[in-house]
């Protein structure tokens, strides 16, 4: 077989469909967030952008504290954690870590995992696999990693339609009443910025003994009075079975944890495959993470102001036609419809307006509704909100793009 002509012959495929993904290269300016230099793939040249799509929605990842916590870590502790949790790799600063997350989520255990991703990946498929006979629930637009977990876990699986308690609780019905059983959600869906439906849900899980796992990646650190998440926010944490998170997001750094009972979080230290076999979190990365959730913690400042700056682009970019889809949350996920337009758009974004939000194509959204998804933060000032919207404006123009009622 030529291998080489195969794969060449599947991305060319993924070319014609204009959904070939291609990376900006960046360098962050630590200090001028959400300022960056954006590297000329052509040419090498670099020049300065403003980013409008980066997930550190709170610009923790440069934060002072955040940073001087992770510097003097890597100078005492160096710079990997030499091994695994159970081989060498558990480090102070893991330990201080998952003591802070556990007291954010008012649990009695956390468990830090490399990424979200993999914390989601493990804890479920472990979870399912044991609990003999489990059913999971899980919400039609949870995220590929919940998915891939509960693929893994082998177990049956009942989709419900996106936040439609009604449909959860007919399948929670329908099932056998002895049957262990988890509800799989996510408090903010990231791709369209809506929450769940959390205290229903709870409502529902207490009613069937089901066991509700939520993943607050899109939510910790930015809502609830201590930036414990939505669950937090809506007064029913202390109901949620698992709560898992991300250290990538708000937080700004990197790795990913659940918080929960002592006895699930244990079980699933001791049998999950995806946190035993791999290297622990660098205790740098550790000890930034640490200082990030403590300085939120006390930031109810910061979530005010993002909330209010996604407001303003939301209502902003609504008076002049483009169209905003009806988020809740802090995203601004604007609609373009179709694959290379939408590349298009984000490249004339850049070329001529110096900004830069990635297009978000299938199988991150259904195909069709391929869009530009914009993430505020409290340190884009008006004068970028005014920048961004006469930029959006001209690209919209310039491409027809579909215009949004006012
Ligand atoms: C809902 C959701 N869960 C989990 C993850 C994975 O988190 P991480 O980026 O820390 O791997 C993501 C990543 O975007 C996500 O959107």
């Amino acid at each position: 077989m030529d291998y080489d002509q195969h794969f060449q012959g599947t991305l060319a495929a993924l070319r014609a469909e204009g959904r070939y993904r291609t990376f900006a290269t960046l360098a962050r300016i630590a200090g001028e967030f959400p300022a960056a230099r954006y590297y000329d793939p052509a040419t090498g040249a670099a020049r300065r952008i403003t980013v409008w799509c980066s997930n550190d929605y709170l610009g923790m990842g440069q934060h002072p504290a955040v940073i001087e916590a992770t510097c003097r870590a890597v100078r005492e502790d160096g710079a990997g954690a030499g091994g695994t949790r159970n081989i060498a790799g558990t480090n102070r600063h893991h330990i201080a870590l998952e003591t802070e997350l556990a007291s954010l989520h008012r649990k009695q255990a956390a468990l830090l995992f490399s990424s979200g991703y993999m914390s989601n990946e493990a804890t479920l498929s472990t979870l399912a696999k044991l609990l003999p006979g489990c059913v999971i629930f899980s919400d039609a637009l949870n995220h590929a990693s919940m998915i891939e977990g509960m693929r893994h876990a082998g177990c049956e699986r009942r989709i419900f339609r996106h936040n439609d308690v009604a449909h959860l609780a007919e399948l929670l019905a329908m099932t056998e009443p002895g049957r262990p059983k988890i509800i799989a959600f996510e408090s903010v869906y990231s791709m369209d910025g809506d929450f769940a439906p959390i205290p229903a849900i709870v409502e529902l899980a207490e009613r069937h003994d089901a066991l509700t796992y939520l993943d607050e990646v899109h939510a910790v650190g930015l809502y609830g009075p201590e930036g414990a998440g939505v669950a937090a926010r809506d007064g029913v944490m202390d109901r949620i079975t698992v709560v898992e998170g991300t250290l990538a997001k708000a937080f700004g750094v990197t790795g990913g944890y659940i918080a929960s009972l002592s006895s699930l979080v244990d079980a699933v230290r001791s049998f999950a495959p995806g946190f035993i076999f791999s290297t622990s979190l660098p205790p740098g990365v550790a000890a930034g993470a640490t200082a990030s959730v403590r300085t939120l913690r006390a930031s109810p400042e910061l979530r005010e102001r993002h909330q209010e700056r996604a407001a303003l682009v939301k209502s902003r970019l609504r008076a002049i036609r483009v169209p905003v889809m009806p988020s809740e949350a802090h995203i601004v996920p604007v609609m373009v419809g179709d694959a290379a337009l939408c590349k298009r758009a984000s490249d004339l974004l850049l070329e001529r307006h110096a900004i830069y939000v990635q297009p978000i194509n299938y199988p991150t959204v259904p195909r069709g509704t391929e869009r530009l998804r914009i993430t505020p933060t409290p340190f884009h000032d008006d004068a970028a909100v005014e920048g961004l919207v006469a930029a959006m404006g001209d690209v919209w123009g310039r491409l027809n793009l579909p215009r949004g009622a006012v």
